[in-house]
Order: structure tokens, then C-alpha cells, then sequence
């Protein structure tokens, strides 16, 4: 009896189980079967790997094979498999040794050709590797770099089945599986950011606007006529953003993985910047999707910001949708047989003209809507999603005067500031379990000990008492401030800080 084994990875979304494949050949009729709950293209491996074996030169012949994906409990999907199939087979039948084959993750498709192909998700599958204490895995050269990111293993590769077979032969003689050469530089400095917050000129508030928001993982809504520069401002906010751990760097690219969308270049630090267009299906926004179940732009935006530029264009359905994924930081999808978690958390930053003509109405303004157009498309946004907006800014259209001005405070000197205050946050909310002010329930903020003295809050209470907010607003307001006051180095929010906390609820045409 001839068994050979070696190891793959069976993902799902970006959770990934180490596999044992384990092949047995032995005489009887010809036969490759394959156990373990493989899917459709898997299933199909084996005419994939009986192809590339016969180009690699080292045909599998007419042999009864039979392979167990084990556990064989957990669904096994795609062409990833392809490699480590053709690598046991060879194992059972010694034409690899089989000891050195036995720890090695195989993770690529295989060409009829014989080539080692790109496969999706090869970032998340190696993490699961290194988790589960493999050290050496073989991928496609295209996949050397992605599969590099992570720390301590050792990543080989060969342009071919064949040259594969020949290196793990030639280990015989003394040779060695030579690691890959063609590593991407690993760069861990954060690539200079293109785009920097001093190039906005005036937008005094929305600036500091934009500083609250990073300071307290605020979602933000920017208002104003077009070519204002909220698309501007909200594509500098993850330069004043802290830059990721590489933990969290990575997280964040194995969700890209499974989309095959990993750059070359090395793992970048700075939050990613997600702006799906308006015209976006539920399934791209938030997951899903017709066959295999990918991952959405909120979860792209994991660790980072997703800007919904011109946000009431979006469907109802759509934005109402983001609204769960946004509060747990993560997007659950089930289907009949599967279920799939993605992460997803995400700042959200919508940007939406005042009114559908853009012009905005009041006074000096050049409204030419009707009222009953406006309202319409002011209730659009006001959704429920709306009431996760802690920030609403005015971003009204920039004079001469503003372009002349000396130039503002460079995103490096802004994002000094948003680290100091979420030190301060860490050190406050830590022992409850929370990061940020964003994060803090809103009643938890009305009890002691964080309840404010009543001099603090005499302006909001009186808006409150008036009407102006509602209890839910009431709390956003008081969120914004402990913000401010974190930016200030106050200790607690003063009066001024629950004004201009109170301003931000309360300014915006949008819903107050
Ligand atoms: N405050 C500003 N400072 C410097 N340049 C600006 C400013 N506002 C707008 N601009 C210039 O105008 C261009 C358009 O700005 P941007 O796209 O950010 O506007 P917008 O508010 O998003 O408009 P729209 O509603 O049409 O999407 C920018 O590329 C920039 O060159
Ligand atoms: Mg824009
Ligand atoms: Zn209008």
C-alpha cells in the first residue's frame, strides 16, 4: 500500500482551516476518486492535475487513486487544491520523497500546461497556515509576494509541476528547495501619502470636522455644493489617521486577497480608502453575491474608511443595509450550506449636495428646487443609517479669500493630534472594553461617573428641551464632545466643547 501526504487549505471567506491530503494508491481499476466535501471545481481537479502530470513528464498513469481531504467535515472549495493533490499523488507513489513533501502547504492551480497558477485568498490561507504551525508553503510566482507578507514562513515556488518534481527530487542529493528569490520588498514604512489635508483650503469647520471624526471613530456626513471639496476631504482622512499595526494591515488585505486584489509593492500601513459608486449592488456593497460569496466594499474598508460619495444616490435598501455591519464590524452571510463572516470595520464618511440642484438654499444661496423636490431628496438620506452620523458638516463653496490664505496644518501635524487624543480614549475606555468615544453607548454617557456637570450641558439640555435633538441625538452630541475635549487634553468635555459638539448635530440641512 502507497500513501503520500502534504497539506492545503480550505478557506472560507477569510477563515482558513489547514487540510491534510492524504492519497492512497493501490491496484484495481483506474480510478481518481476524491472524498471530503470537495465543490464543483475541485471536483474537477483531477483532470486538471492527470493533464499537468502528463506535461510535467511524469504521467499518473492508469492507477486507482483515492484522495481524503481531511477533516472531512469542512467544505472544500476551488482550484487552490490542484498542487497539493498532484504532490501527493507523487508522494504515494515515491516519485517525491515523501517526508519532505509531508509539512508543505500547496497552494495553487494547475495549468494543463503544467503551470503553477494565481489562485485568490493566497494571504488569508497562508495566515491559517502559520496559525496552525506550518512553516513552508509552494505557491504560483505571482503569489510569492502576497504569501511573503507573512512573517516567519517560508515561501517556495516553481514555474512548473515538472520543476517542482525536480527540485523535491534533487532534495535526494543533498539539494534544497531553494525560497523564493522574488520577494516584493517588504516594505514597512508607509509609503508617503499622495494627498495631504493641507492642500484644502478654508473649510475651517469641516476640517476640524474631519479632525473629530479620526480622533473619535466618528462616522461623518459632508454637505455642500459641488466641487466644494468633500470628496477632497474625505480621501485625506486616512492620512490623519494612526497607521495600522501590520496585525491589522493584514486583516484588512486578506479580504483585497480573496478579491485578487493585493499590491505588489509590500504591505501598506495607511487605512485603506473604499469609495464604491452610487450605482453599487447590495451584493458589491456588503457581500454576497450569485456564485461564490465574496466579500463587499465595507469589508474592503476593514480598519479603514468607506466614502459614499454623493450618498443619496444610493438605494434606501442599500444604505439601511450597511447599517448592521457598521455596529457589529462585521458582515455575516448565510446561505443554505454555508455561512460566511466577514470583517467590516469600517469609518463611514458620506458626502451629499444640500439639494438636488447643488446650489443649497437660505440666504445668498441660488436654490432653483422646488420644496417638495427637496424634501424628497432630504428624506432619502435621512434613513436609519443617518442616526450612526455623529458628524454633520456644512461644506459651502470656497472664495478667493480662502485660496489666498496662508496654507492650513499638513496632515502629519493633525494626525500628532488625533494619536494624542486616542491615547487618551485608550487609557479612559480600555478597562471597559471600548477604544473609542464613537464606540461608548450612548446611556453610558448620561451615568455616572461620566455624566457631565449641568454647566457643562445648559446648551444641550435646552435643545433637548426645545426639541432640537431628539434623546438619540442627545447622546451623539455628548460622544462629539468627550471627543473634543480629548483633542483639547481636557479631561472631561466643558461647555464649549458640548457647543460645538451640539453645532455638528444640529447645523446640517440634512436631518438634525
Ligand atoms: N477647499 C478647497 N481647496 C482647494 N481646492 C479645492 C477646494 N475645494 C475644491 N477644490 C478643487 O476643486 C476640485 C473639486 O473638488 P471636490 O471633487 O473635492 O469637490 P466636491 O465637493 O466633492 O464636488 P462634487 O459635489 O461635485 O463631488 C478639487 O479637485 C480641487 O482641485
Ligand atoms: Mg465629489
Ligand atoms: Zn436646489
Amino acid at each position: 500500500m502507497s500513501i503520500g501526504v502534504t497539506k492545503g487549505v480550505a478557506l472560507r471567506g477569510v477563515t482558513g482551516h489547514l487540510v491534510e491530503i492524504e492519497c492512497h494508491v493501490g491496484p484495481g481499476l483506474p480510478a481518481f476518486e476524491l472524498g471530503g466535501l470537495p465543490d464543483r471545481a475541485l471536483r474537477q481537479a483531477p483532470q486538471r492535475v492527470r493533464a499537468a502530470a502528463l506535461s510535467a513528464g511524469a504521467p499518473i498513469g492508469s492507477r486507482q487513486i483515492t484522495i481524503n481531504l481531511s477533516p472531512a467535515s469542512i467544505p472544500k472549495q476551488g482550484t487552490g487544491f490542484d498542487l497539493g493533490l498532484a504532490i501527493a499523488v507523487y508522494a504515494a507513489v515515491d516519485v517525491v520523497p515523501a517526508t519532505a513533501v509531508r509539512p508543505v502547504a500547496h497552494l495553487a492551480e494547475l495549468g494543463l500546461d503544467g503551470r503553477l497558477r494565481h489562485v485568490t485568498g493566497v494571504l488569508p490561507a497562508v495566515l491559517a497556515a502559520q496559525r496552525a504551525g506550518c512553516e513552508h508553503v509552494v505557491v504560483a510566482p505571482e503569489d510569492v509576494a502576497e504569501a511573503g507578507l507573512v512573517d516567519g514562513m517560508r515561501v517556495s515556488t516553481a514555474e512548473s509541476l515538472g520543476e517542482l518534481v525536480a527540485a523535491y527530487r534533487a532534495l535526494r542529493r543533498g539539494g534544497r528547495l531553494e525560497p523564493a528569490a522574488a520577494r516584493a520588498a517588504r516594505g514597512d514604512g508607509t509609503p508617503s501619502p499622495a494627498v495631504d489635508l493641507a492642500d484644502v483650503s478654508g473649510q475651517h469647520e469641516a476640517r476640524s470636522a474631519l479632525m473629530l471624526a479620526a480622533a473619535g471613530g466618528h462616522h461623518l456626513l459632508l454637505n455642500g455644493p459641488p466641487g466644494s471639496g468633500k470628496t477632497m476631504l474625505a480621501e485625506r482622512l486616512v492620512t490623519i489617521l494612526p497607521t495600522l499595526t501590520r496585525e491589522q494591515a493584514l486583516e484588512s488585505l486578506a479580504v483585497r486577497s480573496l478579491l485578487g486584489e493585493v499590491p505588489t509593492t509590500g504591505l501598506d500601513l495607511q487605512p485603506p480608502f473604499v469609495a464604491p459608486h452610487h450605482s453599487a449592488s447590495l451584493a458589491s456593497l456588503v457581500g454576497g453575491g450569485s456564485g461564490a460569496v465574496l466579500p463587499g466594499a465595507v469589508s474592503q474598508a476593514h480598519h479603514g474608511v468607506l466614502f459614499l460619495d454623493e450618498a443619496a444616490e444610493f438605494g434606501a435598501s442599500v444604505l439601511q443595509a450597511l447599517r448592521q455591519p457598521l455596529e457589529s464590524g462585521q458582515v455575516v452571510i448565510a446561505r443554505a450550506r454555508e455561512r460566511v463572516v466577514y470583517p467590516a470595520r469600517a469609518q463611514l464618511v458620506l458626502a451629499a449636495n444640500p439639494c438636488p440642484c447643488g446650489e443649497g438654499y437660505g440666504k445668498g444661496l441660488s436654490c432653483t428646487c422646488r420644496p417638495t423636490q427637496r424634501r424628497a431628496y432630504a428624506a432619502r438620506l435621512r434613513g436609519p443609517l443617518l442616526d450612526r452620523v455623529d458628524i454633520q458638516v456644512q461644506v459651502p463653496k470656497v472664495s478667493l479669500a480662502d485660496l489666498n490664505e496662508a496654507p492650513p496644518d499638513s496632515s502629519a501635524a493633525v494626525a500628532e493630534r488625533v494619536r494624542q487624543a486616542r491615547e487618551a480614549q485608550r487609557r479612559r475606555w480600555e478597562p471597559l472594553g471600548w477604544q473609542l468615544n464613537g464606540q461608548v453607548p450612548g446611556p453610558v454617557l448620561r451615568r455616572r461617573p461620566w455624566r457631565l456637570p449641568s454647566a457643562a450641558t445648559a446648551s444641550l439640555d435646552r435643545a433637548l428641551e426645545l426639541g432640537q435633538v431628539t434623546v438619540r441625538g442627545y447622546d451623539r452630541v455628548l460622544r462629539l464632545a468627550w471627543s473634543s475635549a480629548d483633542l483639547h487634553g481636557r479631561t472631561a468635555p466643558a461647555a464649549e466643547d458640548v457647543g460645538l459638539a451640539l453645532m455638528y448635530r444640529t447645523q446640517g440641512a440634512v436631518a438634525a
